[in-house]
């Protein structure tokens, strides 16, 4: 049977970032699909391009010094690639919308709930004063954020961090998109609440259909409630499966060493690092030859050092970027 086609379809994202000592791509190729009401996992360590990810689709990377170009990036079959900024703006916040990791920073501490929540309607609908009122309060109520009509006229300082994250989730949905991208929604929030938050998550998905990029350090999290997974590492995507094949059969060396990292929950860091991968990523304006992990590879051999390896089928489209996994690689 065919497929349909899916909800985004990102091929050979490309982000640079230029000063005066060059230009530093922090997005190398990155190419991933979302189908419609799936959830999408990306995950690796700081620094290894997630957030870029999510800011390049979103339009939100600052240009200059930044600069994002791809080979295509659809949403619903529309290429978004040949949109203006106008054109991408109005996108967001109605196809697709962002909830970022620390609500503190990105909510505007002298705005109502009501008022920034409602924003998008106001931007994107022709929805009067009330009517936008009273949408919010029915998304509060959706997000489970208690007596939610106490919660509608105080300050973003007034709430806790936890009802702070859920009036985010409110505010990213209010629109109805169709693609929702979290970005470490649930990082500042303690376990608890961090639970809660993701059960809404998947509960939204089952309910209205909202696929979701995940994004996160934590592959419990993926686990948890992803179908698919991307795992990143130095700006570029290492391993792409879905999570049972993941999980089952983690293909690459860096994959192992997250799942070897996975924290119990009782020696949970409270600054979010993982714990037992050797090494720091590198830095990507000098970056290693060959794979841009040999360095801190138990199984590298002489060809990881010389040449990258290519993002290669290990079956069943499960994909990795590893010399371990190619006839190449074999025979070195
Ligand atoms: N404004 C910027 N200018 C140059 N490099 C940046 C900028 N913002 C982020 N980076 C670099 O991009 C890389 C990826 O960062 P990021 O996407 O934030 O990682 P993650 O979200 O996975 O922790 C990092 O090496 C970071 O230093
Ligand atoms: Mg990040």
């Amino acid at each position: 049977m065919m497929q349909p086609p899916p909800l985004l379809d990102v091929r050979n994202l490309r982000t640079e970032f230029s000063s005066h000592r060059g230009a530093v791509r922090v997005l190398d190729d990155v190419s991933f699909s979302v189908r419609a009401g799936r959830i999408v996992g990306l995950v690796g360590e700081s620094g290894s391009g997630k957030s870029m990810t999510a800011l390049s689709l979103m339009g939100l990377v600052p240009s200059p010094p930044g600069k994002v170009t791809a080979e295509s990036i659809q949403l619903s079959g529309n290429e978004m690639t040949r949109l203006s900024p106008d054109e991408m703006r109005s996108k967001r916040g109605r196809e697709l919308s962002m909830v970022f990791q620390e609500p503190m920073t990105a909510l505007n501490p002298v705005k109502t709930m009501v008022q920034q929540v409602g924003e998008p309607l106001a931007i994107h609908s022709n929805l009067g004063r009330r009517e936008i009122r009273e949408k919010v309060l029915r998304m509060f109520e959706m997000v489970g954020i208690p007596e939610p009509a106490a919660r509608l006229d105080v300050y973003p300082h007034q709430l806790s961090g936890g009802l702070r994250q859920r009036a985010m989730i409110a505010m990213g949905l209010i629109c109805e998109p169709k693609l929702l991208i979290a970005d470490e929604p649930t990082t500042a929030l303690d376990v608890t609440t961090q639970a809660q938050i993701l059960r809404l998550m998947v509960g939204l998905r089952d309910r209205v259909g909202t696929a979701i990029v995940m994004i996160t350090h934590d592959l419990g999290i993926i686990a948890e409630m992803c179908d698919e997974v991307n795992v990143m590492y130095a700006g570029q995507i290492v391993e792409q499966a879905n999570v049972f094949d993941l999980f089952d059969r983690p293909s690459h060396p860096y994959t192992r060493g997250l799942l070897a990292s996975i924290p119990k929950a009782t020696e949970k860091r409270a600054d979010g690092r993982l714990n037992s991968i050797k090494g720091i990523v590198p830095n990507l304006a000098k970056l290693p030859g060959g794979c841009r992990f040999n360095p801190r590879c138990g199984d590298a051999m002489a060809i990881c050092r010389q040449q990258p390896p290519p993002l290669a089928d290990v079956g069943g489209g499960h994909l990795a970027r590893c010399w371990l996994h190619t006839k190449e690689g074999a025979t070195a």
